[in-house]
């Protein structure tokens, strides 16, 4: 495909402007001609800022639109599924944000879409495969240099700083919970790393430090174990709590070694001495942490249309991811040790 791939984005949200900025200034064989949103004010600014030619306040209005290679999916995750089934039938390239889904009826139905129409790219944004760091951990655990990956231990904690703006946000619009919505980029990793599926979980939580998440049937911090069938162990600590700021960590113990990626958030190599100690900055937000790999994941979603190839992460890694995510849910409403669909 000569030229540059022309990108149409719905959702200009908290990561969806991330998306739009790095398609529009930051990747040269691309551009951004089309925005969707909901809200009249981001739509003004894209516009004002990056001139784009189209704009929408409606999803299926900028299918219609012709002169579009690729759609690009950042609305809110209850969206995704509808939304990348009627842009792969109108016969488009399509990103989609994580969570593929909510539900496992319809990310069976993604995976029959996504498999109708071969011809065009399908990528799920599981952008950590694209960070520098785990993507270093992945060549180091294929090389053997921990020998048998046996372990994997996740820590994936949002700010506490915004645990008021998700409860805003949770008491008006479902994600899925805390573990479809927090850890479905741990379960990723998780498969990626130990090469093998979620076979058995059992998980638990609460709403420990806002009373709120009871009521939304949600945790607010939650754990998970979870044996794969290669019989390697998974540990998935999740939580919106987190007062030094935003922690990603991940261990993976093998029979040889351990790696570990992430284990102070730090923000850089600066160390502040004061009344309180040696202070070492944290990350803020996902934003912040994972920069590169948000640009990295949409080079590559680009490059992928371009070379006329696929991304290495496939719908069937939203597949899997949402089916654990689903597990562990339900393990948590039912306080049951569960089973895995297969
Ligand atoms: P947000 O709530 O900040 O933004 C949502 C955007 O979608 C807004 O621009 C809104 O106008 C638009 N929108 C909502 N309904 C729409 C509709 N019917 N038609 C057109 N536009 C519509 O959401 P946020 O936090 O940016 O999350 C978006 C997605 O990205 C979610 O699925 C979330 O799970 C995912 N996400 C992924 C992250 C990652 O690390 N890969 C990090 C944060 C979010």
């Amino acid at each position: 495909m000569a030229g540059k791939i022309k990108v149409g984005i719905v959702g200009l949200g908290r990561l969806g402007r991330q998306h739009a900025e790095n398609i529009a200034s930051r990747i040269p064989n691309c551009e951004l001609t089309a925005i969707c949103s909901v809200v009249e004010s981001e739509i003004n600014e894209f516009q004002e800022k990056w001139g784009i030619p189209y704009s929408y306040a409606n999803y299926d209005e900028m299918l219609t639109n012709k002169e579009l290679d690729a759609i690009f999916i950042a609305s809110p995750s209850g969206y995704h599924c509808e939304q990348i089934i009627k842009a792969l039938h109108a016969g488009f390239h399509v990103f989609s944000e994580k969570p593929l889904g909510l539900y496992l009826e319809e990310v069976e139905e993604v995976k029959k879409a996504v498999e109708a129409h071969s011809d065009k790219v399908f990528m799920v944004g599981f952008m950590r495969r694209y960070d520098r760091s785990y993507a270093a951990a992945k060549q180091k655990i294929d090389n053997g240099d921990i020998g048998e990956p046996i372990l994997i231990r996740c820590y994936g904690l949002d700010p506490a700083s915004q645990m008021d703006n998700f409860l805003k946000f949770a008491k008006a619009n479902y994600s899925g919970g805390l573990f479809l919505d927090m850890s479905i980029h741990d379960f990723d990793l998780a498969r990626w790393y130990m090469g093998s599926e979620a076979q058995e979980v059992w998980a638990i939580g609460g709403g420990y430090a806002r009373s709120e998440f009871d009521e939304l049937q949600d945790a607010e911090t939650g754990a998970a174990m979870v044996r794969f069938a290669n019989n390697a162990m998974g540990i998935f600590v999740a939580g919106r709590n987190s007062a030094h700021g935003y922690h990603i960590e991940t261990e993976i113990i093998g029979t040889k070694g351990s790696i570990r990626i992430g284990t102070v958030p730090e923000r850089n190599q600066v160390v502040i001495f004061n009344e309180t100690g040696a202070v070492k900055e944290c990350f803020d937000g996902f934003i912040e942490r994972f920069e590169q790999a948000y640009l990295s994941e949409v080079e590559e979603f680009i490059n992928c249309i371009l070379e006329e190839r696929k991304p290495t992460v496939t719908v069937q890694d939203g597949v899997e991811s949402t089916k654990l995510g689903y597990a562990c849910k339900k393990s948590f409403e039912t306080r049951q040790l569960i089973h895995v669909q297969t």
